[in-house]
């Protein structure tokens, strides 16, 4: 890297090992009602498919949440103030957070978490290329496990803040959620401004649509899983006796993702045997919906006191400040 303008440090590296993936469809494949982690959705083609699901007609939550922070991204750098140190949570492609970089006063340091190191890598690099000024280092670790921020010398920081866009924070339950939050508040201390974003209830048939596109991606991504298993891990899938539903859970106000069995079948994954019957599910992703009152809840819960919120005009989906006492 000598001689290079760059500076991005080097990517602290925890993604989730081969025997955690095992360890995690085992156990979940065992339980009387099968489930997956959603975390596990994330290898580097199901980033990509996520990213195809972005651009969707019917997922609105990208693009509204697009349109909130761009229209108060010059509220958040206020409330930054100049000289932050910004760390993401899911960094993803890391398009949402170009819009928050535009708008702060000369940021300090960008730390992107994300548990895919691929996509990561690849999307750090990028960002360095835009904003060459930008210090950026970058974090491959599952955040739903406590973890450490890097320190990196010579960077003097006046605030510190979490950015968690994408109501990713709805893949957990409440309590999840809870301890999520009291986990950044633990990591980035009192006083840190957390920017979440938080999809809202509305209409089912918009939420359904959302999760189950006419193009069939998140068919794909969902899918996915089950490829990702049998490629990492010897799994005997047959992609074509599985499909992909996505059902509103009213009581608990979630979309679930789901893998259907199409038929009585046995799959292995190395030696261990699993049994389906028709119809029996692997439940692989849960988004709570929340409301505007329940979500400032659920922060205080986790240590922190709201101090703002934008939404779009049809209420869709909403972006909270807040801030860890
Ligand atoms: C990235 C977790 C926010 O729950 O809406 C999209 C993932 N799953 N379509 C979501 C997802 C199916 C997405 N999050």
């Amino acid at each position: 890297m000598t001689g290079s303008k760059t500076r991005l440090a080097e990517l602290q590296d925890h993604e989730p090992s081969l025997d955690e993936f095992r360890s995690g469809v085992i156990d979940g494949l065992s339980a009387p009602r099968k489930f997956i982690s959603s975390k596990f959705l994330y290898d580097a083609r199901g980033s990509r498919l996520f990213d195809d699901i972005c651009e969707l007609p019917e997922y609105y939550p990208t693009r509204t949440e697009t349109g909130i922070l761009e229209r108060h991204a010059s509220d958040i750098a206020r409330l930054l103030g100049p000289r932050t140190r910004l760390v993401e949570f899911g960094s993803g492609a890391g398009t949402k957070i170009r819009i928050l970089l535009d708008a702060l006063d000369r940021p300090a340091v960008y730390l992107p978490v994300d548990i895919s190191r691929d996509h990561l890598v690849a999307a750090s690099t990028d960002l360095a290329r835009t904003f060459p000024e930008l210090r950026i280092a970058p974090v491959c670790a599952d955040y739903t496990a406590p973890f450490a921020l890097p320190d990196v010398p010579g960077v003097a920081h006046e605030t510190t803040a979490g950015f968690f866009p994408g109501s990713t924070i709805g893949n957990f339950t409440k309590e999840e959620a809870a301890a999520f939050l009291a986990g950044t508040h633990d990591l980035l201390g009192s006083g840190a401004i957390m920017i979440v974003g938080i999809d809202l209830v509305k209409d089912i048939d918009v939420l359904r649509a959302a999760y189950d596109d006419a193009a069939g991606v998140t068919a794909a991504f969902n899918l996915n899983l089950l490829r990702r298993i049998n490629r990492e891990l010897g799994g005997t899938f047959d992609l074509s006796r599985f499909r992909h539903e996505a059902r509103w859970n009213d009581g608990l106000e979630r979309i679930e993702m789901h893998l259907v069995s199409l038929r009585d079948q046995d799959v292995a994954i190395g030696a261990q045997r699993f049994h389906f019957q028709e119809g029996e599910t692997i439940h692989t992703e849960s988004s709570h919906k929340y409301r505007l009152d329940g979500f400032r809840d659920l922060a205080a819960r986790g240590g922190y006191d709201p101090i703002e919120v934008w939404t779009d005009e049809k209420q869709f989906f909403s972006v909270h400040a807040l801030r860890a006492r």
